[in-house]
Protein backbone atom coordinates (compact mmCIF):
# COMPACT_ATOMS: atom_id res chain seq x y z
CA UNK A 1 0.00 0.00 0.00
CA UNK A 2 1.33 3.54 -0.99
CA UNK A 3 1.73 6.32 1.39
CA UNK A 4 -1.27 8.99 0.66
CA UNK A 5 0.15 12.43 0.18
CA UNK A 6 -0.50 14.55 2.95
CA UNK A 7 1.18 17.95 2.44
CA UNK A 8 2.21 20.28 -1.10
CA UNK A 9 6.17 19.84 -2.04
CA UNK A 10 8.44 21.84 -0.35
CA UNK A 11 9.62 23.38 -4.15
CA UNK A 12 7.74 23.32 -7.41
CA UNK A 13 11.03 21.93 -8.91
CA UNK A 14 11.80 18.33 -9.11
CA UNK A 15 15.14 18.68 -9.93
CA UNK A 16 16.13 20.97 -6.60
CA UNK A 17 17.96 24.63 -6.38
CA UNK A 18 21.16 23.60 -7.37
CA UNK A 19 19.93 22.28 -10.98
CA UNK A 20 17.49 25.15 -10.64
CA UNK A 21 19.95 27.59 -10.30
CA UNK A 22 22.55 26.24 -12.25
CA UNK A 23 20.00 26.43 -15.40
CA UNK A 24 18.80 29.73 -14.65
CA UNK A 25 22.44 30.72 -14.93
CA UNK A 26 22.24 30.26 -18.70
CA UNK A 27 18.13 30.77 -19.02
CA UNK A 28 18.14 34.27 -17.64
CA UNK A 29 20.36 36.05 -20.26
CA UNK A 30 18.22 34.17 -23.17
CA UNK A 31 15.11 35.63 -21.89
CA UNK A 32 16.76 39.17 -22.14
CA UNK A 33 17.96 38.56 -25.82
CA UNK A 34 14.86 37.68 -27.25
CA UNK A 35 12.79 40.18 -24.90
CA UNK A 36 15.32 43.00 -26.61
CA UNK A 37 14.96 41.37 -29.91
CA UNK A 38 11.06 41.07 -29.96
CA UNK A 39 11.09 44.90 -29.62
CA UNK A 40 13.82 45.68 -32.02
CA UNK A 41 12.37 42.93 -34.84
CA UNK A 42 9.27 45.48 -34.47
CA UNK A 43 11.42 48.02 -34.96
CA UNK A 44 12.53 46.55 -38.14
CA UNK A 45 9.50 45.90 -39.59
CA UNK A 46 8.25 49.35 -39.40
CA UNK A 47 11.43 50.78 -40.83
CA UNK A 48 12.92 48.65 -43.60
CA UNK A 49 12.53 50.41 -47.02
CA UNK A 50 13.55 49.71 -50.38
CA UNK A 51 13.99 46.51 -52.76
CA UNK A 52 12.45 43.29 -51.60
CA UNK A 53 10.51 45.47 -49.25
CA UNK A 54 7.22 43.90 -48.97
CA UNK A 55 9.45 40.13 -48.59
CA UNK A 56 11.59 41.84 -45.30
CA UNK A 57 8.54 43.96 -43.36
CA UNK A 58 6.54 40.57 -43.68
CA UNK A 59 8.92 38.25 -42.53
CA UNK A 60 10.25 40.45 -39.70
CA UNK A 61 6.56 39.76 -38.15
CA UNK A 62 7.32 36.35 -38.27
CA UNK A 63 10.67 36.68 -36.13
CA UNK A 64 9.26 38.53 -34.18
CA UNK A 65 6.44 35.94 -33.64
CA UNK A 66 9.14 33.12 -33.14
CA UNK A 67 11.08 35.26 -30.68
CA UNK A 68 8.22 36.32 -28.59
CA UNK A 69 7.32 32.29 -28.67
CA UNK A 70 11.12 31.61 -27.64
CA UNK A 71 11.73 33.73 -24.72
CA UNK A 72 8.15 32.46 -23.36
CA UNK A 73 9.52 29.20 -23.32
CA UNK A 74 12.72 29.82 -21.36
CA UNK A 75 11.03 31.69 -19.10
CA UNK A 76 8.87 28.94 -18.48
CA UNK A 77 11.25 26.53 -18.32
CA UNK A 78 12.84 28.75 -15.51
CA UNK A 79 9.67 29.06 -13.68
CA UNK A 80 8.62 25.65 -13.93
CA UNK A 81 12.08 24.52 -12.14
CA UNK A 82 11.12 26.90 -9.48
CA UNK A 83 13.06 30.23 -9.80
CA UNK A 84 11.78 33.63 -10.83
CA UNK A 85 12.87 35.02 -13.76
CA UNK A 86 13.13 38.45 -14.98
CA UNK A 87 11.81 40.32 -18.35
CA UNK A 88 10.95 43.81 -17.16
CA UNK A 89 12.10 46.24 -19.64
CA UNK A 90 14.94 47.89 -16.94
CA UNK A 91 16.49 44.60 -16.90
CA UNK A 92 16.34 44.09 -20.34
CA UNK A 93 17.69 47.30 -21.48
CA UNK A 94 20.84 46.87 -18.94
CA UNK A 95 21.50 43.55 -19.84
CA UNK A 96 20.64 42.61 -23.74
CA UNK A 97 24.08 41.18 -25.58
CA UNK A 98 22.21 42.85 -28.66
CA UNK A 99 23.61 45.72 -30.49
CA UNK A 100 21.62 48.59 -30.67
CA UNK A 101 19.71 49.20 -33.72
CA UNK A 102 20.39 52.41 -35.62
CA UNK A 103 17.33 54.76 -35.18
CA UNK A 104 15.09 56.15 -38.18
CA UNK A 105 14.72 54.72 -41.47
CA UNK A 106 16.67 52.02 -43.06
CA UNK A 107 18.01 50.20 -45.99
CA UNK A 108 17.36 46.41 -46.64
CA UNK A 109 20.61 45.28 -46.28
CA UNK A 110 21.57 47.80 -43.39
CA UNK A 111 18.30 46.58 -41.75
CA UNK A 112 19.27 42.59 -42.17
CA UNK A 113 22.71 42.99 -41.01
CA UNK A 114 21.58 44.57 -37.66
CA UNK A 115 19.09 41.97 -37.15
CA UNK A 116 21.84 39.57 -38.04
CA UNK A 117 23.95 41.21 -35.78
CA UNK A 118 21.61 40.34 -32.99
CA UNK A 119 20.75 36.98 -33.84
CA UNK A 120 24.71 36.32 -33.90
CA UNK A 121 25.12 38.02 -29.92
CA UNK A 122 21.91 35.86 -29.06
CA UNK A 123 23.40 32.52 -30.89
CA UNK A 124 26.74 33.07 -28.79
CA UNK A 125 24.96 33.12 -25.56
CA UNK A 126 22.63 29.86 -27.08
CA UNK A 127 25.95 27.82 -28.01
CA UNK A 128 27.57 28.54 -24.37
CA UNK A 129 24.37 27.55 -22.53
CA UNK A 130 23.94 24.65 -24.99
CA UNK A 131 27.57 23.20 -23.38
CA UNK A 132 27.47 23.82 -20.28
CA UNK A 133 23.61 22.38 -19.19
CA UNK A 134 24.88 18.94 -20.69
CA UNK A 135 26.20 18.83 -17.50
CA UNK A 136 23.45 20.37 -15.51
CA UNK A 137 20.19 20.05 -16.86
CA UNK A 138 19.07 18.13 -20.06
CA UNK A 139 15.53 19.28 -20.34
CA UNK A 140 16.96 23.17 -20.41
CA UNK A 141 19.37 22.04 -22.83
CA UNK A 142 17.09 20.82 -24.95
CA UNK A 143 15.01 23.93 -24.86
CA UNK A 144 17.98 25.75 -26.06
CA UNK A 145 19.01 23.68 -28.79
CA UNK A 146 15.24 24.29 -29.98
CA UNK A 147 15.84 27.73 -30.24
CA UNK A 148 19.14 27.40 -31.89
CA UNK A 149 17.81 25.60 -34.87
CA UNK A 150 14.67 28.21 -35.44
CA UNK A 151 16.78 30.87 -34.99
CA UNK A 152 19.58 29.45 -37.52
CA UNK A 153 16.69 29.24 -39.79
CA UNK A 154 15.11 32.80 -39.67
CA UNK A 155 19.05 33.94 -39.64
CA UNK A 156 19.42 32.30 -43.10
CA UNK A 157 15.49 33.68 -44.27
CA UNK A 158 16.47 36.89 -43.66
CA UNK A 159 20.35 36.78 -44.81
CA UNK A 160 19.14 35.36 -48.25
CA UNK A 161 17.85 38.81 -49.09
CA UNK A 162 21.04 40.17 -49.43
CA UNK A 163 22.92 37.00 -50.41
CA UNK A 164 24.65 37.22 -53.68
CA UNK A 165 25.14 33.81 -54.56
FE1 LIG B 1 3.07 45.55 -39.01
Amino acid sequence: MTDTITAAPATTSVWGPDVAAGAARFLQPLVVNLTAMSVDGKQAHWHVRGPSFIAVHEFLDVYVDHVREWADLVAERVVALGLPVDGRTGTVAADTTTPALRDGFQSVPDTIAQVVAQIDATLEILHTGIEALEEIDAASQDVLVEIERGLVKDRWFLHAHIATA
